[in-house]
């Protein structure tokens, strides 16, 4: 079956990755009908905004998304993109699949979990409050009048907004995942014995969404002891759901794990639409050289394949890359080497095509 999928290529290695999927899409006997969209700090001269509505809208026409990374101008005043794709299109779920691939210069060989993240709150909403402003001043004196501790005048404040719908809709999430995908556990991760009101509240409703999925088992971890745990023996997680800011730290950690960011694949998810997208941004230090690893991108794309009913296609991508990384041959130099695998690094472009030539 054909299918149209809107393409945001990025900037950065965005540009090389997101060719790199292409191909092996294409390889792979996807009938994939690319849409493509702009975003990012290239298109604000054109657009005034780095995201267009008009990618907006071909998002949620298309309803799937692949998007490359697009660096976050700095000192512009323009919102994150991802933030803002996040928000517009309510995509209140952010799922990154953890798994090891031998060859890939992972710490471990047992690695298999699923990060759920909340997408849409926390320290991430964006509500902040800067140092001497004027809201400040005011924010402070209330709190103080409230009672409720004193702060620093010279302090910026950011807003943790923890609620129970939100977090309802990604324990639900992590539970219903679990259930469809075989998955034995679920683990909710917080700081709930420090911060009750925002880190209690998920815990709490955590719980009582455990309460309604008795077929799959429920713990949790304090998230200092979570990351602890994870390092020693990552094996006891299964699927593991997070607020926003604990869930973007610890797939940085899980994906160290298992060989870096050049590998971890990500989607955001929500009930309308849902934007496939490689964990790593646009890593400037690198762009434009072709050193950059294709393989997180390639993987994001294998999970819109499995979220377009394209299974077979998927696991045939899948099974090619980690034919590539078996073989040890074309490594990209992200990868840390093992005996026995090739020492000079492959270009973005030869991994590519080592990829294809599996997928032949
Ligand atoms: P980064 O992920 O771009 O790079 C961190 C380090 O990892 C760099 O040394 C880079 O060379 C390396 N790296 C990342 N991806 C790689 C790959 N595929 N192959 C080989 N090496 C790779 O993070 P950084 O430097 O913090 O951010 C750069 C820009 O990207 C910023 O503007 C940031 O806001 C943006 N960003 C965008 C994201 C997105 O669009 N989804 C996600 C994260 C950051």
């Amino acid at each position: 079956m054909r299918h149209e999928v809107v393409l945001i290529p990025g900037d950065g290695i965005g540009l090389e990755t997101s060719a790199a999927m292409q191909e092996v899409i294409a390889a792979s006997g996807a009938q994939i009908e690319w849409v493509i969209a702009k975003a990012g700090a290239a298109v604000i001269d054109e657009f005034g905004t780095p995201l267009p509505e008009e990618t907006v809208e071909a998002i949620k026409e298309y309803k799937v998304a692949i998007k490359g990374p697009v660096t976050t101008p700095v000192g512009t005043g323009f919102r994150s993109v991802n933030v803002a794709l996040r928000k517009t299109l309510d995509l209140y779920v952010n799922l990154r699949p953890v798994m090891s691939i031998p060859g890939a210069g992972g710490r471990y060989d047992d690695v298999d979990l699923i990060v759920v993240r909340e997408n849409t709150e926390d320290l991430y909403a964006g509500i902040e409050f800067e140092e001497g402003a004027e809201d400040t001043r005011e924010l402070i004196g209330f709190i103080d009048k409230m009672g409720k501790g004193s702060i620093r005048q010279d302090s910026g404040i950011s807003i943790k907004p923890i609620s129970v719908t939100a977090t309802r809709n990604i324990v639900e999430f992590a539970f219903d995942y679990a259930e469809k995908h075989g998955r034995k556990k679920v683990t909710s991760v917080h700081k709930a014995n420090i911060m009750k009101h925002s880190d209690g509240l998920f815990l709490r409703e955590s719980r009582e969404v455990a309460k309604e999925h008795a077929s799959i088992a429920f713990d949790d971890k304090i998230v200092d002891a979570f990351c602890m745990n994870m390092v020693m023996d990552p094996s006891q997680f299964d699927v593991i759901v997070f607020p926003n800011l604990y869930g973007d730290i610890a797939s940085d950690l899980a994906a160290g794990l298992v060989g870096g960011l050049g590998i971890a694949p990500g989607a955001n998810i929500g009930r309308e639409c849902a934007v496939f997208e490689a964990v790593h941004g646009s890593a400037p230090d690198i762009a434009g050289k072709d050193l950059a690893n294709p393989t997180a991108e390639i993987l994001s794309a294998a999970m819109m394949l499995d979220h377009l009913g394209e299974q077979a296609c998927a696991d045939r991508v899948r099974a090619a890359i980690r034919a590539v990384y078996a073989k040890g041959e074309f490594l990209t130099g992200d990868i840390r080497r093992a005996e026995g695998q090739a020492k000079q690094p492959a270009s973005c472009t030869e991994f590519t095509a080592a990829v294809v030539r599996e997928l032949a």
